[in-house]
């Protein structure tokens, strides 16, 4: 599986986005991922599609748009619009898990399902022909810089025998440690946040995550 890093811009300097992204794109990121929050779904607020789509103008790698709203299905077209080119959304959300598939590959985009720590992968089993990706996350949603849940790498195990051939995304505590024991459970997807914006060489550091991946 080709392996790629997704730097999470919520742990960037909010201030200076546009020189962020370019350390992503110098360190060669194979997404950007951008964590859409309500307050709702996860006890914060974060970013919303006009910022997403202010970054997109400045900036070529495809963006990784995650949503942990308690409604995805309602704002698809705005993060469409925006220039999303994949949206993971929650299985745990209240929105039609079927119809926001739909909405999201006939607006053009790929789309991918999300499971908390909690839970079962299986449950996105009955969705995979239609899924690029299934995101895993490997920390309770809402902020950055938790630690990496050991305890979710099961999962990982048990989707990747059952589909060699899919993304999966890992989220959450990924460093230069972890992002070895989640490539090695079987993820190839990896998102970054506090790794790679709290390092003092960012595109360095993307360049080693994906080094430490392969191992
Ligand atoms: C957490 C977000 C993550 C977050 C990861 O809810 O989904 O994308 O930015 O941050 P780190 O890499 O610092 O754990
Ligand atoms: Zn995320």
């Amino acid at each position: 599986m080709e392996i790629k890093i997704s730097p999470s811009m919520l742990a960037s300097d909010y201030a200076n986005l546009q020189t962020e992204l370019e350390k992503c794109e110098k360190g060669g990121a194979d997404l950007i991922h951008l964590d859409v929050m309500d307050g709702h779904f996860v006890p914060n607020i974060s970013i919303g599609a006009p910022v997403i789509a202010a970054m997109k103008k400045v900036c070529t790698v495809p963006f990784d748009v995650h949503l942990m709203i308690s409604d995805p299905y309602s704002y698809i077209d705005d993060f469409v619009k925006a220039g999303a080119d994949i949206i993971s959304f929650h299985i745990e959300s209240d929105s039609d898990t079927d119809k926001t598939i739909d909405k999201i590959l006939s607006a053009g985009c790929k789309a991918a399902l999300a499971v908390k720590p909690a839970t079962p992968v299986e449950e996105v089993y009955p969705y995979l022909d239609r899924l690029s990706m299934v995101l895993v996350m490997t920390v309770e949603p809402g902020f950055g810089g938790q630690s990496f849940m050991h305890s979710t790498m099961p999962k990982i195990r048990q989707l990747r025998e059952k589909c060699p051939d899919i993304d999966i995304q890992v989220d959450g505590g990924i460093n230069t440690d972890t992002v070895s024991v989640a490539g090695e459970a079987g993820a190839n997807v990896f998102v970054a946040g506090s790794a790679v914006f709290k390092s003092e060489d960012p595109a360095m550091m993307i360049k080693t995550l994906k080094t430490n991946a392969r191992r």
